[in-house]
C-alpha cells in the first residue's frame, strides 16, 4: 500500500518519466522473471526499478546480491529502494548510461536486461540514448525482456519500438496477456545469446 503510494507520487510529480499509475502486480512480475538464471557471471541489470515491484521477485532466484544490478533516475525511489534491498546493488542512475555504469560497477556480464522504462513517454532522444545501450548490451550477447501495455500497444512508439527490435533482434517471443495487471500488459522477449 505505501509503495503504491509512493509510486503514485513519483508519478503526479513526473508522468512521462514514471509512465504508470501503478507499481507491476505480481503476475507480470513473475511473468518478467520467467525462465531468467541468473548468476555472478551472468547477472539481471533492472532498468527502471520503481518501487521494486518486479525485484521482489527477481531477488529470490539471485544466488547472491553480485548477480543483480538495478538502476532507478528518481532520488526518493531509490532512497526507499536503498532501505528496502541493502543488500543489492541498486544505483541511482539514468538507463541513458547504463553501459558505462554497469561496466564501472565491475559487475559480470549482463546476461538479462529486465527493461521496465516508460518508452511510450519518454522524449525520443531519450529513447534512442537508452535503445544505443541496448544495442551494446545486446552486442555482448543478452536476453531483453520489457513489457507493452495492452492499451498502448498499437500507438507510434510502441509499435516503433517492436520495430526497430524486430530488424536487429527477429521476431520477439510474446507472453500471453497478463490481465492481472493496472493496466494488463504483454511481455516481450529478444536474446542474442
Ligand atoms: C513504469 S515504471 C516501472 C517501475 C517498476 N519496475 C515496476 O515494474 O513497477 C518506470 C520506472 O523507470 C524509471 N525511469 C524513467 N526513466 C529512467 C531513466 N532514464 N533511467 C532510469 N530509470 C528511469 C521511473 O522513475 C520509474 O520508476
Amino acid at each position: 500500500m505505501k509503495e503504491n503510494l509512493q509510486f503514485l507520487h513519483a508519478f503526479l510529480k513526473n508522468p512521462t518519466k514514471v509512465g504508470a499509475i501503478a507499481p507491476s502486480s505480481p503476475e507480470l512480475a513473475n511473468t518478467m522473471i520467467s525462465g531468467l538464471k541468473p548468476d555472478k557471471e551472468n547477472i539481471i541489470l533492472e532498468l527502471g526499478v520503481g518501487t521494486g515491484a518486479i525485484t521482489k521477485f527477481i531477488e529470490p532466484i539471485l544466488p547472491d546480491g553480485e548477480s543483480y544490478l538495478g538502476l532507478e533516475l528518481d532520488e526518493k525511489l531509490h532512497a526507499t529502494l536503498r532501505l528496502t534491498y541493502p543488500h543489492l546493488n541498486i544505483i541511482q542512475g539514468n538507463a541513458c548510461e547504463a553501459y558505462k555504469i554497469h561496466k564501472d560497477s565491475g559487475l559480470g556480464k549482463v546476461k538479462y536486461l529486465v527493461c521496465c522504462l516508460p518508452f511510450v513517454s519518454l522524449p525520443k532522444v531519450v529513447t534512442e540514448e537508452i535503445y544505443k545501450q541496448i544495442d551494446m548490451f545486446m552486442e555482448d550477447g543478452c536476453t531483453l525482456r520489457l513489457f507493452q501495455y495492452a492499451h498502448g500497444y498499437y500507438l507510434p512508439p510502441a509499435l516503433k519500438l517492436r520495430e526497430r527490435m524486430r530488424n536487429r533482434y527477429g521476431k520477439s517471443k510474446r507472453s500471453q496477456l497478463v490481465l492481472k495487471n493496472v493496466p494488463p500488459a504483454y511481455t516481450l522477449t529478444w536474446s542474442t545469446i
